[in-house]
């Protein structure tokens, strides 16, 4: 499994990249308005050249003419960028416009199976089911992951699954185990996959154990 990092914030994202596990970004509105962000275009393009892997924007305009205009002009940012389709109907006319264009999609907001097979059809590179808003209401968001992946499988699908809306770490855990290609995931999220109290507990062991025998 990849790990993308879920972000708009450039710090977070220089950081992530340091740490040589990310291989892409995912960013959507409310992401970038939540770093107080006013230029869209500049935000994309600098993640874009931060992380060499894919980078998610999304379209944020409605209407299957104006969504495809926006995709094509995102498209051209960055080779790297990858443009994000909401999973409705006239997404999934979007995605079989971009598809023939060699447009890479990102199809979003993924709540059910038949979507996820729908927008593979379509031509989407990617498809996002959001495991922590289905848990939200009481849904079992990592079952979806699993589903797709299965289909996916059985049916040679080569669309890409990747386990969004993912809230804390053992979502990662899950989304492994579920055969998620990628996971997307937040900073914080990132950084508590790599925590362990025992491993800081054995560090500062071996160090106070070293000074005892080291040379003064
Ligand atoms: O990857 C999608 C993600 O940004 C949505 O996360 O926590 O708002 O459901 P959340």
């Amino acid at each position: 499994m990849r790990i993308f990092l879920d972000t708009a914030n450039i710090d977070q994202i220089r950081q992530g990249a340091k740490l040589g596990v990310v291989s892409g970004v995912t960013t959507n509105p409310s992401l970038v308005s939540k770093e107080g962000l006013a230029d869209y275009t500049a935000v994309v393009k600098e993640i874009c050249s931060i992380v060499p892997g894919p980078v998610s924007a999304e379209v944020v305009v409605e209407g299957v003419q104006a969504m495809i205009e926006q995709a094509r002009e995102i498209a051209t940012w960055a080779p790297n960028v990858v443009v994000k389709i909401p999973a409705t109907a006239d997404g999934l006319e979007v995605i079989s416009v971009l598809a023939k264009e060699d447009i890479k999609v990102n199809m979003t907001l993924c709540f059910s199976l038949n979507q996820a097979i729908l927008g593979a059809l379509a031509g989407a590179t990617y498809v996002s089911p959001f495991v922590g808003r289905l848990d939200d209401i009481g849904h079992d968001g990592m079952e979806l992951v699993k589903d797709i992946v299965d289909v996916f499988k059985h049916y040679q699908l080569s669309t890409e699954v990747i386990a969004a809306s993912i809230r804390h770490p053992e979502h990662c855990v899950a989304a492994a185990k579920a055969g998620a290609h990628i996971a997307t995931v937040p900073y914080k999220v990132l950084m508590q996959m790599m925590h362990h109290p025992l491993t800081d507990i054995g560090v500062t062991r071996f160090l106070t154990d070293w000074q005892r025998v080291s040379p003064q």
